[in-house]
């Protein structure tokens, strides 16, 4: 799986972030190369497995990211439709300006940027207010159902608000994931409000929803 490296314009539109939506303790998981934390706040925690590698070997897994990730869209172009970006050229330099942005940001604040992976995240229950999860679920379907089920109960059991999850669609096929409205049912049934909302970022054909969960509290929240 490519480390890729997202901005914070990326994420607003994506996440469709208002400034209240932001408020208290904010996750990235899986944060990647992205330079949301870098460009948002103190308040954003960074997770991803990758940040167990050492400096020098995640600098390079950016670099090749960002290269990769180039080569994957001009291989697939019939797949991405560019009114957001404008065109790749555009969409290039962002993804390096953030990566770069985002390695300068480990050299200066490494507290703020955890190893750890979904399942398990070695986070307080309750300890952020919202959760973030841009191309890890549902883009990798393949990761099976049950990764899923796990990894959304672990997401919602972090944050005390809210959940997003940006895209619903495969990455190999940019179609909807079926079981995705079999866990929304099981959300929605452990009292947990779901929705499927549309968002300003355009990039994937088919691939313009997150996943909108509130977290319930047993009646309390
Ligand atoms: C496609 S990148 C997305 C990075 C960033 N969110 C962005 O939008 O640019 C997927 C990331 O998921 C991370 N990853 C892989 N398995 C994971 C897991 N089980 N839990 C959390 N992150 C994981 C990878 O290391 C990689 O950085």
């Amino acid at each position: 799986m490519l480390v890729t490296s997202r901005s914070a314009a990326e994420y607003r539109a994506m996440f469709d972030l208002a400034a209240g939506d932001l408020v208290g303790p904010v996750l990235d998981c899986c944060a990647g190369g992205s330079s949301f934390a870098a460009e948002t706040g103190g308040w954003v925690v960074a997770v991803d497995p990758a940040y167990a590698l050492g400096p020098g070997d995640l600098a390079e897994r950016v670099r090749e990211g960002l290269d990769e990730g180039d080569r994957m869209i001009a291989r697939n172009a019939d797949r991405f439709e560019w009114g957001w970006y404008g065109d790749p050229g555009g969409r290039a330099a962002m993804r390096r300006s953030a990566g770069e942005r985002f390695l300068a940001d480990l050299r200066e604040r490494a507290g703020r940027y955890v190893a750890g992976a979904l399942p398990d995240l070695p986070l307080a229950t309750g300890g952020v207010e919202v959760a973030l999860c841009s191309h890890l679920l549902f883009t990798w379907a393949e990761l099976g159902e049950e990764w899923h089920r796990r990894a959304l109960a672990e997401l919602v059991r972090v944050a005390r608000r809210e959940v997003r999850v940006f895209p619903v669609v495969a990455q190999a096929t940019g179609e909807p994931v079926a079981f995705l409205d079999r866990l929304r049912a099981e959300l929605e049934a452990g009292g947990h409000r779901t929705e499927l909302r549309q968002v300003p970022y355009r990039f994937q054909r088919g691939g313009d929803r997150m996943l909108w969960i509130r977290v319930g509290h047993g009646g309390s929240g």
